[in-house]
């Protein structure tokens, strides 16, 4: 089986107040500036995450971990925040970084944790 990669989803489609409005929005700087420094990891822009009124804004996953979703985060200072507390992410069977490890903006940012998908045995065919 491969080992598991960790999927940080970006919203490029997240726009902050004074975005200049030829140039790319908040959303996909972010992304820009992430996938240029992420290391072992993908790195996926997707087109809103619903939570809009909060941007910017990432979900992060991998298989049997929870999966996370944060906003309010800074287009142009949160490369590095988000980079850390992915590391610790990776650092944990299930996902769940202790409250006190997870970096001020996680803390503060977080909007939802979603279980790991179970793993459910095969359903058994139908007799014929
Ligand atoms: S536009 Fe970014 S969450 Fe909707």
């Amino acid at each position: 089986m491969p080992e598991a990669i960790t999927t940080l989803y970006v919203c490029t489609t997240c726009k902050r107040e004074g975005d200049d409005p030829e140039g790319p929005r908040a959303g996909a700087r972010l992304h820009a500036e992430l996938a240029r420094r992420a290391e072992g990891l993908r790195v996926e822009p997707v087109e809103c995450l619903s939570v809009c009124k909060r941007p910017c804004t990432v979900a992060v996953a991998s298989p049997n971990r929870w999966t996370y979703v944060y906003g309010d985060l800074d287009a142009e200072a949160a490369a590095t925040t988000i980079l850390d507390g992915l590391k610790a992410y990776d650092g944990t069977p299930d996902g769940i970084v202790p409250w006190r490890e997870r970096p001020k903006e996680f803390r503060s940012g977080v909007i939802a944790r979603i279980p790991p998908f179970p793993l459910l045995p095969p359903i058994p065919e139908a007799a014929e």
